[in-house]
C-alpha cells in the first residue's frame, strides 16, 4: 500500500538527513518541507522572525496536497518539524490512514551541540528552547532516539514502521473473515489471529490468507504476541469473537502485549452494560476500548455492513477511518457508520435493532400465514410479496420471496424446516432493557415470545389434540389489506425501537442522534428498509413518529385493515401476535382515559399504595378504606 512517511522534529534533530537516506533506502521520493515556504513565509524567517500558526497554515495545506498528490502515484518521506498535533492533522487530512509518522527524539543539550557543531550553523539556545516548549510529542508516531548512527536509526525506523499492520482483526469466524477481506480489498493491511486448537482449529489464519487472493498482503497468525507485534502502534485491534465472558478472556489474553493508548474494538452482539465495565477496566490499564455493532451479517461484513461505534470518542476518530471505508454506504454515499455515543450506546442501539429485526421477521412470517391461510400458495404468496416492494421495501421482505421460492425437489424447502425458531439473546435483552428501562416495548417481547412458543413444539403438538381449530373455510382478506396490517404495524415497531433508544438515551445522557441512528440503519444493517429511509427525514422533526404529519396520515389509512386482519386471524384461530399487539399497543399509546385508574385503586385496596386525584392538584397522594 503506498504511504506518505512524515519525518518530524525540532531543528536540528537530523530530519533531512534521516529523510534523504531513509527515502534512498526505500527507492521513493524525498521531499523537504521547508522547500515549500511561500514567499512570505521566507521574508519573515530571514528577517529573523517567527512563524505564527497563521503564516504556517497554508503551508501545511501545500505539503498535505503534495502528499495527497504524491499518493495517487508511490509512496514519498516528507521532513517537517510538525511540532504542534494540529499541524500534524492539516498535514494528515483525508490520508491518516496512509500516513506514518516518525518522530526524531532527542535531549536539548545533544541537539544544541550537534547543530553548534556543523560549520556555518548556529541556532541560538533561545530559539531551540522555544521549539522544545512549542512540542508536543505525537501519541501515535514512531518514536526513534537520536542518540545513534543514521544506520542504525534507519534499521529502526524500517522495523518498527514499514512492515507494521494498520489494522488487526482477531477472531476468524464467518463475520471476522469476512471484515478481513473487506478490509484488505479497500488496501489496508491488516494482520488476521485465530486461536490453535488442535486438530479443531489449525492454521486458520493462514489457510484463510491463502485462499484469497485479496489477503496477499496480510499477515496471518495464532500467536497472540507475534499478532500483537506485527501491528503498529497505537495497535487497533478488532476483536470478532463470541459475545459473553469469552471476550473477557481474549482481553485479558492480549493484555499483557498490549501498550498504552493502543485500542481494542469489540464488534460482537455484546449486551451494552458490560460494554461499559469493559471499557471502563481497560482505561484503568491505559487501553481505549470501542463497543461496535456490526450488522449484516455475512455478506454485510464482506462488502459493507452498517457499524454502531461507541465509548471512547478520541480512540474512535483513530480509527473512524477504518470502520468508513468498508461500511456501507448510504444513498447520498456516505458511511453507514457514525459515532453513536458513549459508554456501550453502539451496543444498544444494536440490540435494539435486533429486536426490531426480531420483529419484522415475525410480521413476514404472520403474513404469510395469512396469505397461506386466504388460500395462496408459497409461490402466489411470493408473487404477492414481490408487489409489495413498490410501497414497503426492506431487505427481510426481499429475502423473504427468495426464500418462498426456494424449492427442493418439487416441494418448498421452507416446508421441510422445522417451526422451532433458534434465538442468540439480543431479543432476550432488549426485552429485559425495555422492562428495566419502564418502555413498553411490547412487539418486541410478542415477537420473542412467538420464538419461544415456536420451541415447544412437543407441547404444540400435544395441546393440538384437544384444542384443534374447527375452522377450515379460508381466510376473509385481501392482500391489499394484509398489506396495510403489515404497514401498520412495521409503523408500531420502529415507533417502539426508537422509542427505546430516546429513553436510554435520556436515562444515560447519552445524547443519541435518532436521525443520524436511523441513516446509518438504511444501508448494510438487516432492517433496512424504505421505512428507514423515510425516518432519517422525521426524525429531524420530532422524536415521535406518531407525531409526524405523513406517518399520522399512513396509520389512519392502515388501521381499518389491521383490525379487519387481525379480527379475521382470531376468529380463525390463526395466531398473528405481533399484528395482534400492533393493534392493542396502538389503543392504548392513544387513549386519553385508561383503566389504570381501577388498577390504582386495586393497589391501594390491598396495598394502602396511594393513588392521585384527578380532580385536585394531581400531587397530593390519597387512601381510602375501600370497605
Ligand atoms: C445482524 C444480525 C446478526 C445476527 C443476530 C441474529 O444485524 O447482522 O442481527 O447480529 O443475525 O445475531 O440473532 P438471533 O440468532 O437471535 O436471531
Amino acid at each position: 500500500m503506498k504511504k506518505v512517511i512524515y519525518i518530524m522534529g525540532v531543528s536540528g534533530c537530523g530530519k533531512s538527513t534521516i529523510g534523504k537516506l531513509l527515502a534512498q533506502e526505500l527507492n521513493i521520493p524525498f521531499f523537504d518541507g521547508d522547500d515549500f515556504h511561500p514567499k512570505a513565509n521566507i521574508k519573515k524567517m530571514s528577517s529573523g522572525q517567527a512563524l505564527n500558526d497563521e503564516d504556517r497554515q497554508g503551508w501545511l495545506e501545500t505539503l498535505n496536497a503534495l502528499a495527497k498528490k504524491q499518493l495517487t502515484k508511490n509512496s514519498c518521506v516528507i521532513v517537517c518539524s510538525a511540532l504542534k498535533q494540529k499541524y500534524r492533522d492539516t498535514l494528515n487530512l483525508d490520508i491518516e490512514t496512509q500516513t506514518k509518522w516518525v518522530y526524531l527524539s532527542g535531549a536539548f543539550n545533544q541537539i544544541y551541540n550537534r547543530v553548534n557543531k556543523r560549520p556555518e550553523h548556529f541556532m541560538p539556545s533561545e530559539l531551540l528552547q522555544s521549539q522544545f516548549d512549542a512540542l508536543e510529542e505525537p501519541k501515535d508516531a514512531l518514536k526513534i532516539d537520536i542518540t545513534t548512527t543514521p544506520e542504525n536509526i534507519i534499521k529502526k525506523i524500517k522495523n518498527g514502521l514499514m512492515d507494521k499492520s494498520a489494522f488487526g482483526l482477531f477472531g476468524l469466524g464467518v463475520m471476522g473473515k469476512s471484515l478481513c477481506r473487506n478490509l484488505a480489498k479497500n488496501g489496508f493491511k491488516i494482520a488476521m489471529f485465530n486461536r490453535h486448537v488442535d486438530t479443531i482449529e489449525v492454521d486458520v489464519a493462514k489457510n484463510f490468507k491463502a485462499n484469497h487472493s485479496e489477503l496477499s498482503e496480510a499477515t496471518a497468525f495464532d500467536d497472540i504476541a507475534a499478532f500483537v507485534n506485527a501491528l503498529q502502534t497505537p495497535r487497533k485491534i478488532m476483536l470478532m469473537v463470541h459475545a459473553g465472558k469469552t471476550i473477557d478472556y481474549v482481553i485479558e489474553d492480549l493484555l499483557p502485549y498490549l501498550s498504552k493508548n493502543d485500542i481494542l474494538i469489540d464488534g460482537g452482539n455484546s449486551n451494552y452494560l458490560k460494554t461499559k465495565e469493559r471499557g471502563d477496566y481497560l482505561k484503568s490499564k491505559g487501553i481505549h476500548f470501542i463497543g461496535t455493532g456490526v450488522s449484516g451479517g455475512e455478506e454485510g461484513a464482506l462488502n459493507g455492513p452498517s457499524i454502531m461505534p461507541s465509548g471512547d470518542l478520541e480512540a474512535y476518530n483513530k480509527v473512524k477511518p477504518f470502520l468508513d471505508k468498508i461500511a456501507a454506504k448510504d444513498k447520498n454515499n456516505l458511511p453507514c457508520c457514525t459515532y453513536v455515543g458513549p459508554e456501550g450506546s453502539g451496543h444498544f442501539i444494536k440490540m435494539v435493532h435486533n429486536g426490531v429485526e426480531y420483529v419484522e421477521m415475525q410480521l413476514l412470517a404472520e403474513v404469510c400465514t395469512i396469505l397461506e391461510a386466504s388460500g395462496q400458495n408459497l409461490d402466489e404468496i411470493a408473487n404477492t410479496l414481490e408487489t409489495w416492494k413498490s410501497t414497503a421495501n426492506s431487505y427481510l421482505l426481499e429475502i423473504t420471496i427468495d426464500i418462498l421460492r426456494k424449492k427442493e425437489g418439487n416441494d418448498w424447502l421452507v416446508k421441510k424446516i422445522l417451526d422451532k425458531a433458534g434465538n442468540k439473546g439480543t431479543g432476550n435483552w432488549t426485552t429485559i432493557a425495555s422492562a428495566e428501562l419502564g418502555v413498553p416495548s411490547t412487539l418486541i417481547a410478542s415477537a420473542l415470545f412467538s420464538r419461544y412458543i415456536s420451541f415447544y413444539k412437543e407441547e404444540r403438538i400435544q395441546l393440538n389434540k384437544h384444542f384443534k381449530s374447527e375452522n377450515t373455510s379460508a381466510l376473509n382478506v385481501t392482500s391489499i389489506e394484509v398489506l396495510e396490517a403489515y404497514q401498520f404495524a412495521r409503523i408500531i415497531n420502529h415507533y417502539q425501537g426508537f422509542k427505546l433508544i430516546s429513553e436510554a438515551s435520556n436515562k444515560f445522557s447519552w445524547d443519541l442522534n435518532l436521525s443520524e441512528i436511523a441513516r446509518i440503519w438504511t444501508n448494510g444493517c438487516i432492517i433496512r428498509s424504505t421505512l428507514m429511509e423515510e425516518l432519517v427525514a422525521v426524525f429531524k422533526e420530532t422524536t415521535n413518529i406518531l407525531t409526524n404529519t405523513q406517518l399520522i396520515a399512513s396509520i389512519k389509512e392502515y388501521k381499518a385493515s389491521a383490525k379487519k386482519v387481525v379480527s379475521q386471524c382470531i376468529l380463525n384461530d390463526i395466531t398473528a401476535p405481533s399484528l395482534g399487539e400492533s393493534i392493542h399497543f396502538f389503543n392504548g399509546i392513544t387513549t386519553e382515559n385508561s383503566s389504570a385508574n381501577i388498577i390504582q385503586a386495586q393497589r391501594d385496596y390491598f396495598g394502602a399504595h396511594t393513588y392521585k386525584r384527578i380532580d385536585d392538584d394531581g400531587v397530593k397522594s390519597h387512601h381510602t378504606i375501600w370497605k
